[in-house]
């Protein structure tokens, strides 16, 4: 693993994909889904979309866009109306803020205020790890309108790590708000495929950039007013972070003040539309869990190769199977994360098991995402 926590050598297939007008799923013939109109999806390395998206964007549209983590949802950051447009398309609840992605750290300056902006400790990540997967959380400037905060006195940042995504910030001269391009509570996108199936035509425009490398959404850290806290496990491992400022404060989910510093951690959230269990192949007291029932349709998510085996020999047989990485790489695990439980969702299993990895590096982040899909999950189940 790098210090990004990514694959040395970057991302796996960023061919692109895109094709004007259709479903981007492979087949040219087909329909968008359940006779939904599709949004138009341009290529993204052509840099005739990049200036049809950049107009889009500057007339308050919505453009999804590629990133290295995910797919987001851009709309321009200074203009509230475009901001509240995706608040509406995603179903998401005013109190969650958005990002803000920047086309290079210069811009901190202009949405932070002088004293976070000038931290040293936002120098050194800033100089480290942007572009990159990681989102810093300051005190914002009046500049920021309060919708893209949820009335919060911070805002996250980011420069993410993409050509589609800086030459989009870039043309559009504007900071973009961007979520990730799926409906409140689903499962985060990883191919444009999935955000046309998720959010069809309540976007106004998709940049396919093929994969997202990553495959999990950034790290967020808290750095305003002197803290450091680590507010959500993702795409930079926590251990890079501590290297270059030092040891950050963990929050926990339910522990005093974590609500109101990292509003987007209540509730369920990157879940698959079934329910997920974790439970691990190698403890003989959850070998029932593996146990299928005749004619029951159950998805695995094994770690590697080894957990699968383990997982057969417990119980099945599965109706899907998806492996993360072959040999358990953590880094392989987080970039198949997402796309691993789009296709068993797709398969049409009714359960899904997954198999937990070690909580350091990128495990950190597929834990957390895993922890989150399995909480909706009724007691006993
Ligand atoms: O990788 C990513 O971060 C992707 C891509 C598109 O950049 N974006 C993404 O955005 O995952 P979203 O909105 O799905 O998640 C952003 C998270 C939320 O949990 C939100 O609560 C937190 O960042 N966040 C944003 N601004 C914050 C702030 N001012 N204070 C605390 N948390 C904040
Ligand atoms: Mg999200």
């Amino acid at each position: 693993m790098n210090e990004h926590g990514g694959r040395p050598g970057r991302a796996p297939g960023r061919a692109l994909v895109g094709a004007v007008g259709r479903d981007p799923s492979g087949d040219p013939g087909r329909p968008a889904r359940r006779g939904r109109p599709g949004p138009p999806v341009l290529p993204g390395d052509d840099p005739a979309s990049i200036a049809i998206a950049a107009d889009r964007l500057r007339a308050g549209g919505l453009v999804v866009f590629p990133t290295e983590t995910v797919y987001g949802l851009g709309a321009n950051a200074l203009d509230a109306r475009a901001v509240a447009r995706i608040f509406a398309a995603k179903d998401r609840p005013a109190f969650d803020p958005l990002i803000v992605h920047l086309a290079d750290a210069s811009a901190v300056g202009t949405y932070a205020t002088e004293e976070d902006a000038g931290d040293p400790r936002v120098a050194r990540l800033a100089a480290r790890f942007w572009p990159g997967p990681l989102t810093l959380v300051l005190r914002k400037r009046a500049i920021i309108p309060g919708i893209v905060t949820a009335g919060l006195g911070t805002v996250g940042l980011r420069v993410p790590d993409h050509p589609v995504a800086r030459a989009l910030i870039r043309a559009a001269g504007v900071p973009l708000a961007a979520p990730s391009a799926n409906r409140f509570g689903h499962l985060s996108p990883t191919r444009a495929a999935h955000v046309v199936a998720g959010l069809g035509a309540r976007v106004d425009l998709v940049l396919d950039g093929g994969p997202c490398s990553v495959g999990v959404e950034s790290t967020v850290i808290l750095l305003a007013a002197g803290r450091a806290a680590l507010l959500r496990p993702g795409g930079l491992a926590l251990e890079a972070i501590e290297a270059e400022i030092g040891p950050l404060e963990i929050l926990d989910d339910g522990a005093p003040g974590t609500a109101e510093l990292a509003p987007g951690r209540t509730g369920a959230h990157y879940a698959p539309r079934v329910p997920l269990r974790i439970a691990d192949p190698r403890d003989p007291g959850a070998a029932p869990v593996f146990v299928v029932a005749p004619g029951e349709r159950v998805g695995l998510l094994a770690a590697s190769q080894a957990g699968r085996e383990l997982a057969e020999a417990a119980g099945g047989p599965f109706m899907a199977t998806e492996v993360l990485d072959g040999d358990g790489d953590l880094v392989g695990a987080a970039a198949r994360l997402f796309d691993a439980l789009h296709a068993l969702q797709e398969a049409g299993v009714a359960r899904i098991i997954a198999e937990p990895v070690p909580e350091v590096g990128l495990g950190r982040a597929v834990m957390d995402r895993l922890r989150r899909a399995a909480r909706d999950v009724p007691a006993g189940q």
